[in-house]
């Protein structure tokens, strides 16, 4: 499939056929998105495929519980909603990374602290690496014919959640990606014109 066809393409699936996704099809999307770009060529994301219904209910659960904490309204059980559809997937992607810091990084963050935390947390060079292999994993599910929702919305539950996946610092489990065959079509959201969002000088 050609790149801008796959680009257009793609949308966010958030109703899935209960078909498991095979492994080798799953390895073939971790292989796209392991030829993204990376910050000093870092490489720092790991993906922790969940394809098991009792791990991924526990999952829900747990995200249930945090969000009913959070808004103060209880989530019916059964309920799928933005924060928990992952759970009605065949497989959940749970996207692990780990910071980056650069040699500059090192050496600005004792004599210039507060330029060291711009740098850390705003331009965050780990998070924009591990979102372009984010990027590339969806476009590879979708052109070998799955759907995928990227999903930030569990991590309102993200310590709960590191906590029943196990990880442990320095990693930290940075999106979720809900993935299978399709089950719905939905209307593509609508982009801005490129015009618009595009200044040359
Ligand atoms: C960082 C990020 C976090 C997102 N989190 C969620 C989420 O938690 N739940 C959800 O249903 N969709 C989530 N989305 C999907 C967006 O809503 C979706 O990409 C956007 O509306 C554009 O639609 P499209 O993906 O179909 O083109 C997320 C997307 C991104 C990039």
């Amino acid at each position: 499939m050609n790149v801008f066809d796959a680009m257009k393409g793609r949308q966010s699936i958030r109703k899935f056929r209960k078909d498991p996704v095979p492994r080798e099809q799953i390895l073939r999307m971790v292989e796209a998105a392991t030829w993204a770009p990376s910050a000093g060529n870092t490489q720092n994301v790991r993906f922790l495929v969940v394809e098991d219904p009792a791990l991924l209910s526990r999952m829900k659960g747990i995200v249930d519980e945090i969000l009913a904490r959070v808004t103060g309204k209880e989530i019916p059980p059964g309920k799928i909603n933005y924060h928990n559809l992952f759970a009605a997937a065949p497989a959940a992607v749970c996207v692990v990374g780990k910071p980056y810091e650069s040699a500059t990084d090192r050496q600005i963050r004792e004599k210039d602290p507060e330029r060291h935390r711009v740098r850390r947390y705003q331009v965050n060079a780990g998070l924009q690496s591990v979102a372009s292999a984010i990027t590339q994993f969806l476009l590879a599910a979708y052109s070998l014919g799955y759907g995928t929702c990227w999903m930030t919305g569990p991590l309102v539950a993200k310590p709960e959640l590191e906590s029943a996946l196990s990880l442990r610092p320095p990693e930290e489990l940075l999106a979720v990606v809900a993935l299978g065959k399709p089950d719905s079509s939905p209307p593509k959201p609508p982009r801005k014109p490129p015009e618009e969002v595009t200044e040359f000088r």
